[in-house]
């Protein structure tokens, strides 16, 4: 795959693909206020690097899903300003059919970003036609493209892979490091090789623990996906989240680790609630003691301790999906257990984004602690089911 240094980009125009969907909420006078800038951050490097060379940068965007029409609270004017206070200087917000001009107007080292990109109904579209129609007109704008939201290498849409075939095309330093670090814990991972997984539903993971059961040393499974694991070895769960369709594959599962040797790790006590809320009545139990009427919340103090002991003498450990409503104090414990493992560890550490990414910054684990943290909840997902992703197949056409 190029990369950024393969690129002729000194005094050129380019148009950089990064991933700004970032968390908002209601800010002062109906303003939107960003509650995680992480992705703006990880945008720097190829930012930074693209300026020192002189050359002129046209950043195109998606915030939220706005399918295909242009929604107030979906626009990109909060990042814009706060991607201008990042990088000292003015950052215009500009329309699509302003961009040729704006183009035009820009100094080289100067940055401009274009508004969210799904406000355009061509971003999505499943007709080729459509899509490579948009793409025409963003290859328009430059002379180089440069993949660099690793957030969205997943997607098949015009400004990420389309694009990429009208104009010559590298990965940026984020997509470049994202995908080394996957690629480098798929083909060859320092064992024990431990995968650490968590989140509300396992129907998300499926083809995830499919896929790594082939390839891990132990599998730890908690979160509101261990239940349908307690199910299907016939334990009650009381009113614990539960895919009662999905018992049948995990089972599956269960039986296929036990064949090929492969530890996997189920929480053997839980803590439990009686309602879902924060200050619900709270209990421990055994996991196959889970009374009627409770719900597991968070796995319990003995998990705490098997999980942090199998992941200490780890060579690698991947993490995706928290151990319990790490939002809710009583029921945070389990994942900043793991998070406190993973940090304490001298293993390669990697932290699948969404959830697990934004319970290490809510917990005040040390971030510096983990080799690396993904800004790609499902770009990373579908890395470790091992599937090939569009943006980056795209990238490799080109080489
Ligand atoms: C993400 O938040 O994971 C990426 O920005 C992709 O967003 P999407 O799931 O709406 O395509």
């Amino acid at each position: 795959m190029k990369s950024l240094d393969d690129l002729e980009v000194a005094g050129r125009t380019v148009l950089v693909r990064a991933d700004f969907n970032v968390p908002l909420a209601d800010g002062p006078h109906g303003s939107r206020v960003i509650t995680d800038d992480g992705r703006i951050v990880a945008a720097l490097p190829t930012l930074d690097f693209l300026r020192k060379q002189g050359a002129r940068v046209v950043v195109v965007a998606h915030l939220g899903r706005a399918k295909g029409s242009a929604v107030p609270e979906l626009s990109l004017a909060p990042v814009a300003q706060r991607l201008g206070e990042m990088l000292g200087a003015d950052v215009p917000l500009v329309e699509l059919e302003d961009a040729p001009a704006a183009v035009r107007a820009l100094s080289p080292g100067g940055v401009l970003l274009l508004e969210n990109i799904r406000f355009d109904p061509r971003e999505t579209s499943k007709v080729a036609e459509e899509r490579a129609s948009l793409a025409t007109d963003l290859a328009a704008l430059a002379d180089v493209y440069v993949s660099d939201g690793f957030g969205v290498v997943h997607r098949n849409q015009a400004s990420v892979t389309d694009v990429a075939r009208l104009l010559p095309s590298a990965a940026g330093r984020l997509v470049h490091k994202e995908a080394s670090v996957f690629s480098g814990i798929m083909a060859e991972p320092a064992r024990p090789f431990v995968v650490v997984l968590g989140g509300s539903k396992v129907s998300d993971k499926l083809g995830v623990i499919g896929n790594l059961i082939t390839r891990v040393d132990r599998l730890l499974i908690g979160g509101g996906m261990a239940y349908t694991f307690l199910a299907a070895q016939g334990h009650e769960v009381g009113t614990s989240l539960l895919e009662a369709d999905q018992i049948q594959t995990v089972a599956g599962f269960l039986k296929e680790a036990e064949e090929r040797g492969v530890e996997l790790l189920l929480p053997v006590d839980f803590v439990i609630a009686d309602r879902f809320a924060a200050d619900a009545q709270t209990r421990v139990v055994d996991a196959d003691a889970i009374p009627e009427g409770w719900m597991g919340l968070d796995i319990g103090p003995r998990t705490r301790e098997v999980f942090t002991s199998r992941i200490a003498d780890a060579g690698t450990v991947v993490w995706n999906g928290p151990m319990g409503v790490f939002e809710m104090e009583p029921f945070s414990a389990g994942t900043l257990a793991v998070a406190r493992a993973m940090a304490a560890s001298d293993a390669l550490t990697v932290i699948g984004g969404g959830d697990s990414a934004a319970a290490v910054r809510l917990l005040d684990v040390d971030e510096s602690r983990f080799t690396h943290i993904s800004t790609g909840g499902g770009a990373s997902l579908e890395f470790l089911e091992g599937k090939s992703l569009p943006g980056l197949a795209v990238l490799e056409e080109s080489a």
